[in-house]
């Protein structure tokens, strides 16, 4: 298994450009099965799950090309409707090829994604949806066959914003008889992203960004080209790397209005923060103060996907911080590595309590899934000597290239298998 390895307490200076978000270019990818034709995406992150779901679309028929961070998809090709399970189990994300694959071919088989690292992962929102519209769907022997000539639209209201059910009823009511009307969805930027690289393709689909989104079926699509938005939970990585370097960052290539929640909280840390739309400086420091109360919300809220992160920034605050997740109830595996590390956390239900610490020391941890395995990355980086970041995999899964960014910022990380 590959490992970083971290020698900490290096204040990072300098300039990067974030790259594509990994939200957005996984539900763009699965929607280039739909038009049957060909898709150039732009500013594609060269991470792991990417190239999961590359291998997923070629696995299907799809032509797939991927260089300099662009994507060539040719969907005319598809002959095969069911996913394949080892690929499946390596991204439960992949789920959101249920939509996508009906709209498509009117049929997919794809195995239950099952819990993950961060906890059990529900698709109940997703198939009551895929019914709601008409789909018949099996589930037998760890499996799902979903099945339906042509779906009809339908009012769903989903009883939590979730992204992915968002996602997989948009991508399912593109090609759907009638109207789809989708209530109390999700409004995360990505979900924007996803219908604008629809609308290119001559989707009718209004209202992302807000609680109810429309979709009128249309009856086929046409071949597109699309850039994909900064990736925010990088951009917010970023941001705590200098915070808790006592850095200096220039982030470029962000959308500053997506990462708002996160410049609030961590202005509260005493870092000086300043921005245009598109780029940031963000200066740490020398220590940072406690934030009284974090809760991980849907977008517009504060992020889940940053928790983690940020509990790894407030380890070194002068006081007590509060943080409760209320979006993913077992996500606090990186607690035990950050104590391993000196930091003081207890955990009560979903209520975690970090109590500031002087120092944070090197230590061997291990990432057990993506964030947490970035909030172990920047505890290092602060951290007094050697800190040695095992299952470094889970942090590839979403990061680009981050050790070789970092070390360009100053920091000293070797990767080694
Ligand atoms: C997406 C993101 C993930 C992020 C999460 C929340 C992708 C690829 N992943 O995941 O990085 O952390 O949004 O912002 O975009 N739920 C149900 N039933 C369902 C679906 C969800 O109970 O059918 C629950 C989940 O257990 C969780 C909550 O809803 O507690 C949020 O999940 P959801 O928004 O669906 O997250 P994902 O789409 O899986």
């Amino acid at each position: 298994m590959a490992k970083y390895i971290i020698e900490g307490s290096k204040r990072l200076i300098g300039e990067i450009s974030v790259g594509g978000a990994k939200n957005s270019v996984l539900p763009i990818l699965a929607a280039t099965v739909i038009n049957r034709s060909s898709s150039i995406i732009f500013n594609a992150p060269k991470i792991k799950d990417l190239y999961i779901m590359i291998k997923i679309l070629k696995s299907i028929g799809c032509k797939v090309k991927f260089s300099n961070n662009i994507v060539y998809i040719d969907s005319s090709t598809i002959d095969k409707v069911e996913i394949p399970e080892d690929l499946v189990r390596e991204m439960r994300s992949s789920i959101i090829l249920l939509g996508a694959m009906l709209s498509s071919c009117g049929e997919t088989i794809i195995s239950y994604p099952g819990g993950c690292e961060i906890g059990p992962r529900p698709i109940d929102l997703h198939l009551s949806s895929l019914k709601a519209m008409g789909a018949e769907i099996n589930e037998s022997h760890g499996f799902i066959h979903c099945k339906s000539k042509r779906l009809t639209g339908a009012d769903i209201q989903l009883d939590y914003p979730s992204v992915g059910a968002t996602e997989n009823i948009i991508l399912a009511a593109v090609k759907a008889k009638g109207t789809t009307i989708i209530r109390n969805a999700a409004r995360e930027p990505e979900i924007i992203d996803l219908q604008n690289y629809l609308k290119k393709a001559g989707c009718k689909i209004y209202g992302a960004g807000t609680s109810v989104i429309r979709i009128d079926g249309v009856d086929s699509l046409k071949e597109v080209e699309h850039t994909i938005i900064p990736d925010r939970i990088v951009a917010g990585t970023y941001m705590i790397a200098s915070a808790i370097t006592g850095g200096e960052l220039v982030l470029k290539n962000i959308e500053v209005d997506h990462i708002q929640s996160i410049i609030a909280k961590i202005k509260e840390t005493g870092c000086n923060i300043y921005n245009n739309c598109t780029a940031l400086k963000i200066v740490g420091p020398k220590r940072l103060e406690p934030i009284e109360s974090i809760q991980t919300l849907p977008y517009p809220g504060f992020p889940t996907d940053i928790q983690a992160q940020t509990m790894a920034l407030l380890t070194l605050a002068r006081g007590t911080s509060v943080i409760t997740e209320t979006v993913f109830e077992n996500r606090f595996k990186h607690v035990s590595e950050l104590i391993r590390m000196g930091a003081n956390i207890k955990i009560v239900g979903k209520v975690s309590i970090i109590k500031g610490v002087s120092e944070l020391t090197g230590a061997k941890v291990t990432a057990k899934d993506l964030r947490g395995g970035a909030s172990l990355v920047l505890a290092g980086l602060a951290a007094s000597g050697t800190t040695i970041v095992d299952g470094i995999e889970h942090i590839e899964r979403g990061y680009e290239e981050l050790d070789i960014n970092l070390n360009r910022l100053g920091a000293s990380i070797k990767r080694q298998f």
